[in-house]
């Protein structure tokens, strides 16, 4: 690992010395940039947490296994916690998801205190959902006393328990402080309900010496028809004095406590039913009474979980893991930093909370594969390809390859084992498709970027492009769940709109995505020497242009001409509504999971019209050239159809950088974060996706919007005077500099925003539009001279414009 102090005292030294140069050549530069040495306070983790974003706000490493949060009794506790003062805490459990949908994933094992004064009797303590449901302290301002730090939750209840929460990869500290006035603390373990009462097989024994709880059960998945199994061990310490053995104890079914029993098997808990332990404990000697857990996990054993607690957390000391966590967080978010002068506070925290939920999922369950043994790595919590590959991983190539890596030795040790990529995978159960098979453009975009570095990384090139042949080819039981409809896309070139062979529909967007795909292996098979294979799969690219149908127009709006169709396997056309599950749509139609006949997942046609990265010119010909491809964008935002809940969209504000306008790209992506995005607990539109919007954010942010498995990203102002990132594995650091900078406009509006020319390492580079990862990879300094004057262009040479396919791009 990177020795952290000896980073950031070189990044001091490169920034001040590029501060003093730039004081004497820039008139109005920055000259006081410092690092930014505990980025973690720059983080909100409630961003979010309301109104359906579904984020998860508990103490996480990055990409840690375990996700220690509060749960609440809100419908949408999807991440466990609701900001919104009206729901009560239900306890505090183990895993969680971040940011999805489905049914409640992962809120396994959730821990709760009391004071003998909640009950009655212990025979009759609260211990079910909703009769321990306590309130939160609320604060005069009227939000609820919780606080949330990267690896670090704090809650007070309103029965005056004090909750913290810290994690390690696979164990959770919790720390109850109880009122000095308890007479007997109280500790409440739930072993059955998982935020779905789905729980079956339930087991668990206690200990009565040492209050060791060991159980586990079978949960039913969150967006799929699989289950998995997962397994916990739960010790208790008092903390600074000797808890000793419980006072009382017992095992628990809903509200009823039998007092002495030790087992499970002694209450007769079946499917579904609410049980656990509960403990009477001694009060400390003096002042108030903490009260440690320490919570293993495991998906293998409850043998195993207790062995990863006694592991990561040998000592119960909150504050040192609280730290370590801290320090893991404030490393890699570390590598990315950014002149804060003359840019709000809240931008800056915007930025590293976006960057912070970038590193949520997928999460590293390494050692807990119950089904087959690898020394490979083993992530899981995809939940989905299709709303990550956009964005995210483009994001860990920029500053986080290693982990980037070990996802996808993970994701092709999958394919191995099961034959196709994973898509949309959660605790180990394969879940619904949204598209395509999206882990294609995920690993084109590691081979892509770092193929001369795969040793060294420990990728096997010939398995990452075997694991694409799988997927591009070979058609798998259910499509449905990994894989493609490969034959159909063999056979017809798009997948016809009367096919549903396994039950499925979204036939166009899945057209779209399958050609996208493919563009991505045909860049591995080129970088791997292998033209025919690249060939073939270029021409596979461009199978999206089977499903364009250049006769429709927007009803009531004839100029926008031509788009994305259903077809059936006679090669004719059926007929969508380009409104169709747009807001305008005149049906009201949605395009979520289930019955969605029109052909379109989570987008209009007029969305999806828009939607294909590798091959932007040839679109914008088919839409009838420049002007007609901006009027049509204009129209778009001005009409409403950008749909910033929905990932389909989130590449639309930068196109105009392709008709050679990119003072509209930085406009309308300004637009969108003003109108979005902002660092309330109301701040994200819609749900985050596993960190899907969350990257989107950061790039918007960066003033770059990436193009997977191409060595591009194009390129917009940033939000600061400077911003660099770091990459561990080329060892450089890379600094983007807007020259003139002068704050940003409120509403994303005008401002001296805009892009005129672009210099890297001094010299004039050939594109204001985009940047090349070769800048990245050697550590450049990027300067970018900004002006107000929204009529900026790409530039002049033959290179100005970004590459695509049908231009002789990627070449
Ligand atoms: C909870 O109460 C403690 C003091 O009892 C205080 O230090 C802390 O800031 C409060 N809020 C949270 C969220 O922990
Ligand atoms: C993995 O190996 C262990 C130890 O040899 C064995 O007990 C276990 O059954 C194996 N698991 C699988 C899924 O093959
Ligand atoms: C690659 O594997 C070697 C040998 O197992 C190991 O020492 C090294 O840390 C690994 N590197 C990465 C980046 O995983
Ligand atoms: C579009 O209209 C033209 C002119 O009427 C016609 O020749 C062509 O076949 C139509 N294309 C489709 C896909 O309907
Ligand atoms: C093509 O298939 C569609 C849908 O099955 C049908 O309505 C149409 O008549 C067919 N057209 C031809 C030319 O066979
Ligand atoms: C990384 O780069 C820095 C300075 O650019 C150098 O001092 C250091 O030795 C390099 N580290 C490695 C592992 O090459």
């Amino acid at each position: 690992m990177l020795n952290l102090k000896a980073c950031v005292r070189l990044l001091a030294i490169l920034l001040e010395l590029r501060g003093l140069r730039a004081q004497t050549t820039v008139v109005g530069a920055s000259s006081s940039s410092k690092v930014i040495e505990d980025p973690a306070s720059l983080v909100l983790p409630f961003i979010g947490t309301t109104n359906g974003g579904h984020v998860f706000p508990g103490a996480t490493l990055p990409h840690g296994m375990i996700k220690v949060g509060m749960d609440t009794d809100s419908p949408e506790n999807h991440g466990g916690y609701d900001a919104d003062p009206r729901f009560k805490a239900i306890g505090f459990s183990q895993l969680h998801d971040s940011g999805t949908g489905g049914s409640i994933p992962l809120s396994n094992f959730k821990i709760f205190g009391h004071k003998d004064t909640d009950c009655s009797s212990f025979e009759k303590c609260p211990t079910s959902l909703f009769t321990r449901a306590t309130g939160r302290r609320i604060l005069p301002d009227g939000t609820p006393d919780d606080f949330a730090s990267p690896g670090y939750f704090s809650t007070n209840l309103s029965n005056d328990i004090r909750v913290e929460l810290t994690a390690t990869r696979r164990a959770a500290l919790h720390r109850y402080t109880f009122p000095s006035s308890v007479a007997s603390p109280h500790m409440v373990v739930d072993i059955t309900n998982d935020g779905q009462r789905s729980s079956r097989d339930a087991e668990m024994s206690l200990d009565p010496k040492t209050a060791r709880v060991q159980g586990g059960a079978t949960f039913s998945a969150s967006f799929g028809p699989g289950s998995y199994q997962a397994f916990t061990c739960v010790d208790f310490r008092g903390e600074g004095f000797d808890l000793g053995t419980p006072v009382q104890l017992g095992v628990w079914l809903y509200d009823t406590t039998t007092t002495g029993a030790t087992d499970l098997k002694q209450v007769h808990a079946g499917s579904g039913d609410e049980a656990g332990a509960i403990f009477g404990f001694r009060k400390a000697p003096s002042g108030p009474t903490s009260i440690l857990a320490r919570v293993g996990v495991s998906l293998i054993s409850s043998q195993q979980a207790c062995s990863n607690a006694e592991e990561e957390i040998p000592d119960f000391d909150f504050d040192r893991v609280h730290r370590d966590n801290r320090a893991e967080w404030n490393e890699l978010l570390g590598r990315v930093q950014v002149d804060t002068t003359g840019v709000s506070e809240d931008i800056v925290k915007l930025f590293y909370s976006s960057l912070y939920r970038s590193h949520i999922s997928p999460a590293d369950y390494s050692g807990e594969n119950p089904k087959w043994n690898s020394t490979e790595p083993y992530y899981d919590s995809y939940y989905c390809n299709w709303d990550t590959y956009r964005t995210l991983y483009s994001l860990l190539a920029l500053h986080d390859p290693v982990n980037y890596a070990r996802i996808v030795r993970a994701m092709v040790d999958i394919q191995k084992h099961e034959g196709w990529l994973p898509e949309c995978r959660g605790a180990t159960a394969q879940q619904w498709i949204q598209g395509g098979s999206n882990a294609d453009p995920i690993l084109g975009e590691f081979w892509v970027k770092f193929h001369e570095r795969a040793t060294a990384l420990n990728v096997s090139g010939d398995d990452l492009y075997n694991a694409l042949l799988a997927d591009a080819e070979n058609e798998p039981p259910n499509w449905n769940l990994q894989g493609r409809q490969a034959n159909a896309w063999k056979t017809f070139n798009y997948i016809p709109h009367d096919f549903y062979d396994s039950g499925g529909d979204k036939q166009v967007s899945r057209t779209l995505e399958y050609a996208f795909g493919d563009f991505a292996i045909s860049q591995v098979a080129k970088l791997r020497g292998n033209p025919e294979d690249a060939a073939k799969y270029v021409q596979r690219a461009g199978n999206y242009f089977n499903v364009w149908n250049p006769n429709i127009t927007v009803p009531g709006t004839p100029s926008v001409r031509g788009m994305m169709q259903p077809r059936t396997s006679n090669g004719t056309f059926d007929y969508t509504d380009p409104r169709h599950c747009s807001i305008h749509d005149p049906e009201g139609s949605t395009c979520f999971l289930g019955g969605n006949l029109g052909g379109f997942y989570e987008g209009s046609p007029i969305i999806y019209s828009q939607y294909v990265p590798h091959d932007t010119a040839r679109l914008l010909d088919l839409q009838g050239g420049t002007q007609s491809f901006v009027d049509r964008l204009d129209f778009i935002f001005e009409q409403k159809y950008f749909e910033p809940t929905d990932e389909p969209s989130q590449q639309m504000p930068f196109m105009y950088h392709y008709a050679n306008r990119p003072g509209l790209s930085t406009q309308r992506s300004r637009q969108v974060i003003a109108q979005h995005f902002d660092t309330t607990v109301r701040g994200l539109p819609g749900n985050d996706d596993s960190g899907a919007m969350g990257s989107y954010a950061a790039f918007y942010l960066a003033g770059l919007y990436p193009l997977p498995a191409t060595r591009q990203f194009l390129l917009s102002s940033p939000y600061f005077p400077s911003i660099s990132f770091f990459n561990p594995v080329f060892n450089s650091t890379t600094t983007i500099k807007a020259i003139g900078f002068e704050g940003n406009p409120e509403d994303g509006t005008g401002g001296k925003v805009f892009v005129k020319a672009v210099s890297v390492n001094r010299k004039p580079y050939k594109s204001n539009c985009y940047l090349d990862w070769d800048v990245f990879i050697s550590g450049s300094t990027v300067e970018l001279t900004l002006t107000d004057d929204i009529g900026v262009t790409c530039g002049n040479g033959r290179d100005a414009l970004p590459p695509s396919l049908s231009t002789g791009g990627y070449d």
